[in-house]
């Protein structure tokens, strides 16, 4: 039997990955993003996908892509939120503006999704799984970065509240920890000589991930081998915070 998945973020990088990914092992896939044209590419490639433009922080949107899944595919198994940015800025001089638009994307648009999801998933009397994209900044700051590290802290406390309240409908949430990933989104700071140096000082391995190596994780946490785990929050950083 197919699963049916969403994943948010899925026009690029670490969604767009995971989209791929849950396809090859058969799962329909909703790929959904602000970047329509991207999604659609996403979705192009795959032999069961169909994709849909939305704001994670719309909530008639969420509620939208939710229903379009239902239509098309008749079920939701799964879901993957990967949309998020990041802003940089000097706390003394971040715009109250661009914290609540961190926050409202990388948290509440997790919360979204999740809700969202977890609703059609008990309406059809089934469980199924959830997986947010969190940070090593979940559990360390970085400077010039509070937005950023606030709204993944946030993302790991969500990911436990929520496997908390959903567990009595077999619904399992887990959270993912990306390093240091190989993305447009990290391209610039990787491929700059200082900040990239610093990067790869705090990546054991010595590399950069590949969004590859986190749409792995996140096909494991969203199947059956990982039946048991839900409040987790799994680190995929090449060893930066065991250190
Ligand atoms: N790249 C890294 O080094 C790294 C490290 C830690 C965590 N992450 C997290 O991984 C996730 C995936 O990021 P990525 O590295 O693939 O970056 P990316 O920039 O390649 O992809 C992010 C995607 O999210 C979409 N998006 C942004 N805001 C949105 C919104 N409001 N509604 C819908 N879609 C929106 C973008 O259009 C883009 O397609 C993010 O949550 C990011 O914070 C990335």
């Amino acid at each position: 039997m197919t699963d049916d998945s969403i994943v948010t973020g899925a026009a690029s990088g670490s969604g767009a990955a995971t989209a791929r990914r849950l396809a090859a092992r058969g799962d329909a896939v909703v790929c959904a993003d602000l970047d329509g044209d991207g999604a659609a590419a996403t979705a192009a490639g795959l032999p069961e996908a169909t994709s849909f433009t939305l704001d994670v922080t719309d909530e008639a949107a969420t509620d939208a892509m939710v229903a379009a899944t239902l239509e098309r595919f008749g079920d939701l198994h799964h879901a993957v939120a990967c949309a998020g940015m990041e802003l940089h800025g000097h706390s003394l001089d971040f715009s109250v503006e661009d914290f609540r638009r961190t926050v409202d994307v990388n948290l509440t648009g997790c919360f979204l999704t999740a809700q969202r999801s977890a609703r059609a998933m008990r309406d059809k009397g089934h469980g199924g799984s959830i997986v947010l994209i969190g940070s090593i900044n979940s559990k360390i700051a970085l400077a010039n970065f509070a937005a950023y590290v606030s709204s993944k802290g946030g993302v790991l406390m969500l990911g436990k509240g929520l496997a908390l309240d959903f567990a009595e409908h077999d619904i399992r949430v887990n959270v993912i920890g990306p390093g240091v990933i190989d993305t447009p989104m990290s391209a610039n700071s990787i491929a700059d000589p200082v900040r990239g140096a610093f990067l790869m000082s705090k990546t054991p391995l010595g590399r950069p991930g590949q969004p590859e190596e986190i749409a792995e994780v996140a096909a494991f946490l969203t199947s059956e081998g990982a039946s048991f785990m839900t409040g987790a929050y799994v680190p995929v950083d090449g060893g930066w915070l065991a250190g």
